[in-house]
C-alpha cells in the first residue's frame, strides 16, 4: 500500500499547532469582532514603507525572485558588520530553521532545547529521526548546566531561544558565555533572536550576539522581518553563521524561496525607522498595560522582552481559551505546553488591549 511507502518519522510526526486564525474563528462563532492575540504578530500594522515598495512590486511578480536577495544581502552585511557570505535569507526564520535541521541532522543525531520553547526544534528533529532532548526552564530561567549536562558525542544542534518563545525571558550575558565557552566545536549554537529587537529597546538589554561570531564558527544567530518589521505574512528572516556554514544553508535551499514582495519590502522596513520606533513605543505601552492589569490582579507573570507576555492566571487555561474565544479574544493557551494555568498573550494596539482586558475581567 502507498501508505506503508512514507518516511517511518512521519509516524512520531505532530505538525506545528498553528495560533487559531481569525477567519476560522469568525466561520465557527460568527462573531464581529475578533482579536488574536496568539501568535506575536505585529499588531501595529506593517510598515508604510514596506507596503508601497510591494505594491511598486505587484506588476513584476510574473518573474521569478532572486534566490539569494543580493541588494537584501548587501545591505544587511553592512548594517550588521559581517560578510556577505556568512548571510542566509529564508523563507521566514521558520524556513532557515528548517533549513539547519537539513544541514545538520542525520537519523540518531541528538539537539538540545529549553522547554518550553519553540516547537519547531523538536519537530524539526523528529522530521529527521533525530532525538530532542527538552530541558526545562527552573523558575522561568533557562537550566544552562542542565542543558550543557545533555550534550554528548551524538549532539549536532543547542538550539537557544533569546528571548524565549512563550515565556519571553531572556538568557543573561553570562550564561550565553558559558554555553559559547562550554559547548563543543562541532556542535552548531542556534541562537534564535526572533524577537531580538524587542528586547534591545529595553535599557536592561544591551548586546550584541553576533560578536560571538567573531570568534566562534559554530554559532548562528536567526532574526526575522515578521516580528519588529510587520511582515509576518510575506514570510522572510535572516540568519548569520560562519561562511562555511551559511553555504551549506544556500546550497540547500529552495531556488525561488523568498517571493519577490517578501525581499522589497524587507528592504523597505529595514528603513522605516519612524514605522520602527511606533511599533517598539506601542508595544511597551501594552506590556506596561497588561502588566499593570496582572498586578492589580495579583497574578504572576514573567518581565517580557518580547511582543508577548507569559502570564499564569490561575484559571483552566483550556477553559479560558473556550470563553475568550466566545467573547472574541484568541489567546495562546499554556495547556499545549503543559502549562494548566498559563497562557502566552501578544501585545496590541491601546483599544485591542482595552478589550482584552475587558474580556479578562469578565472570564476572570
Ligand atoms: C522563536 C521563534 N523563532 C522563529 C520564528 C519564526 O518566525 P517566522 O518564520 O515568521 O520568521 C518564530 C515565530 O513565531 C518564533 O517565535
Amino acid at each position: 500500500m502507498i501508505t506503508d511507502r512514507f518516511r517511518k518519522e512521519l509516524a512520531q510526526f505532530r505538525p506545528y499547532v498553528q495560533g487559531k486564525p481569525i477567519e476560522v474563528v469568525r466561520r465557527e462563532l460568527g462573531l464581529d469582532r475578533i482579536e488574536k492575540l496568539a501568535s506575536n504578530e505585529n499588531q501595529f500594522g506593517p510598515s508604510p514603507k514596506a507596503v508601497a515598495a510591494m505594491k511598486a512590486e505587484l506588476d513584476g511578480v510574473n518573474f521569478y525572485p532572486e534566490g539569494h536577495p543580493y541588494e537584501l544581502v548587501t545591505k544587511l552585511s553592512k548594517r550588521l558588520g559581517v560578510d556577505e557570505d556568512m548571510l542566509i535569507i529564508g523563507n521566514g526564520g521558520e524556513g532557515i530553521l528548517w533549513n539547519i535541521a537539513m544541514t545538520m541532522l542525520n537519523e540518531g543525531d541528538e539537539v538540545i532545547m529549553a522547554y518550553p520553547s519553540f516547537d519547531i526544534y523538536d519537530i524539526t528533529a523528529i522530521y529527521f529521526g533525530a532525538t530532542c532532548h527538552k530541558v526545562p526552564l527552573i523558575d522561568n530561567h533557562f537550566d544552562i548546566d542542565g542543558m550543557l549536562a545533555k550534550v554528548n558525542e551524538k549532539t549536532k544542534i543547542f538550539w537557544l531561544c533569546t528571548p524565549n518563545n512563550p515565556t519571553g525571558n531572556v538568557c543573561s550575558v553570562a550564561e550565553l558565555d558559558r554555553i559559547v565557552a562550554q559547548l563543543p566545536e562541532d556542535v552548531l549554537l542556534v541562537i534564535d533572536e526572533a524577537y531580538y529587537e524587542f528586547a534591545t529597546a529595553r535599557d536592561d538589554y544591551k548586546r550584541d550576539n553576533l560578536e560571538y561570531l567573531k570568534t566562534h564558527d559554530n554559532i548562528l544567530v536567526l532574526r526575522t522581518f515578521s516580528k519588529i518589521y510587520g511582515l509576518a505574512g510575506t514570510r522572510i528572516g535572516y540568519a548569520v553563521a560562519n561562511a562555511a556554514v551559511a553555504s551549506k544553508a544556500n546550497m540547500i535551499r529552495q531556488t525561488f524561496g523568498i517571493n519577490r514582495l517578501a525581499q522589497v519590502a524587507a528592504l523597505a522596513a529595514l528603513d522605516d525607522e519612524d514605522y520602527l520606533q511606533y511599533v517598539i513605543e506601542s508595544n511597551s505601552d501594552a506590556l506596561k498595560t497588561m502588566e499593570d492589569y496582572f498586578d492589580s490582579r495579583g497574578l504572576k507573570y514573567i518581565t517580557s522582552y518580547a511582543n508577548f507576555i507569559w502570564v499564569d492566571l490561575g484559571v483552566d487555561s483550556k477553559k479560558l481559551f473556550t470563553e475568550l474565544e466566545k467573547l472574541g479574544v484568541i489567546i495562546r493557551a499554556g495547556y499545549l505546553w503543559g502549562y494548566d494555568t498559563c497562557a502566552r498573550i501578544s501585545t496590541g494596539t491601546k483599544e485591542q488591549m482595552r478589550f482584552l482586558l475587558e474580556c479578562l475581567d469578565q472570564v476572570l
